[in-house]
């Protein structure tokens, strides 16, 4: 909190020392920052359109993935349409996503490399290039994994980290863009002139904000977070109205703060993913994806049902048990209210909310939590 504190006095300084350290830790030619990965997407959009030979409207995302995307799509003027991913790799479908680039001609692909996964962005982006459309390596939930020899947000254009609650480093907010493109650098550095200034009164409330949230990480007290003033959680809409701010002195100097911690921390995610993986493996009824671009720092542990019906009975029990289990994400971005309907009804096939389940994986979770969660996930899939 020291360290967060300095960040508050010179706020140019702390950013200033996070983009040295993410060109140093990711090897990219640019970095800029912003006050959320939404935020980023929607500047890399507006960049996009700017830099784009042919007018395009359309961009391709996966069907399954956080709010945050569409909501930065639509508030760039652009018509987000999802893609089906694949229920081994929650990565995209080959198939179904040549047709879609031929189809819709879009601006942008954006990769998601979903819960510490890595997808296969290395072939992503040379099909998206091959159609004449961006390409956004969205690391959002990836960062310090690698694919095919690079970090993980380093393919095509541009990519992306975010620094929100629950990621591999968390500032209560914040997203990192890092490109090796000089035009489409220059073209987010003129739109990011757009951003609103942080005032120092929201820098003191990101520094409270981060002592509540280190103090009540420990998943027996997850019940009780929602509860506090002040505490913020995710809320899962619609809402291309979001802040679009620079990113605070604060949230940088607790980014570099915590970006010394990474490697240790995702290792224990990597631990903890494995064994969980180990303990599930062969439970008839749960299917366990695996990484096709890259070993996972696993996030979270994702877990795909066969029955919605016992995802539901697992996802009661262990919620009920403090056990640090989630619905991520609750349902299909493209059915939220105000959301604008894709341009084909995506099948129902492409909707995997209701059968996902996803387990934490970080470092306060113990082996005694992770043992309980095993149990009550085998007992409700086979009673
Ligand atoms: C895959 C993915 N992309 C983008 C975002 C957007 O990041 P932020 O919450 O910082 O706006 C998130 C985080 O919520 C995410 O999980």
């Amino acid at each position: 909190m020291v360290a967060a504190s300095r960040g508050l006095d010179d706020p140019e300084a702390a950013r200033q020392k996070l983009r040295e350290r993410v060109i140093r830790e990711t090897g990219a030619r640019h970095c800029l920052l912003a006050s959320s990965g939404r935020t980023i997407v929607w500047l890399l959009l507006e960049a996009m359109k700017r830099l784009a030979v042919d007018e395009r409207n359309a961009v391709l995302l996966p069907a399954h993935t956080c709010a945050s995307l569409p909501s930065a799509i639509v508030r760039a003027g652009l018509t987000p349409v999802p893609v089906p991913l694949d229920e081994t790799t929650l990565d995209h479908r080959e198939g179904a996503l040549v047709e879609a680039l031929e189809r819709h001609r879009p601006l942008a692909l954006l990769a998601v490399n979903l819960f510490g996964m890595p997808g296969r962005s290395p072939r992503w982006a040379a099909l998206a290039r091959e159609a004449g459309a961006f390409f956004v390596d969205d690391a959002a939930q990836t960062l310090g994994a690698a694919c095919s020899g690079r970090p993980s947000g380093r393919w095509g254009d541009a990519g992306f980290y975010s620094l929100a609650r629950g990621k591999n480093i968390t500032a209560m907010g914040g997203g990192i863009l890092v490109t090796d493109c000089d035009d489409l650098a220059d073209a987010v550095e003129e739109e990011a002139k757009r951003l609103s200034p942080v005032s120092r009164r929201r820098e003191v409330r990101t520094l409270v904000e981060a002592m509540a949230f280190w103090t009540l990480l420990r998943p027996h007290l997850y019940g009780i977070t929602p509860h506090l003033p002040g505490v913020r959680l995710q809320v899962f809409e619609h809402n291309p109205n979001f802040p679009t701010r620079t990113m605070g002195g604060t949230q940088a100097a607790l980014a570099c703060r915590s970006w010394r911690h990474l490697t240790e921390s995702n290792a224990t995610r990597r631990h903890n993913g494995a064994r969980l993986r180990a303990a599930l493996a062969g439970l008839s009824g749960v299917q366990i994806p695996t990484p096709s671009g890259g070993e996972a720092v696993w996030l979270r542990l994702p877990l795909l049902f066969d029955d919605p019906a016992a995802r539901d009975r697992a996802a009661a029990a262990l919620i009920a048990a403090g056990l640090g289990a989630s619905i991520t994400y609750p349902q299909a971005w493209y059915h939220l209210p105000g959301c604008p309907s894709p341009p084909t009804t995506p099948p129902s096939t492409w909707d995997l909310a209701p059968r996902l389940l996803t387990l934490a994986t970080h470092t306060y979770v113990t082996r005694g939590d992770m043992a309980k969660a095993v149990h009550l996930i085998s007992h409700e899939v086979q009673p």
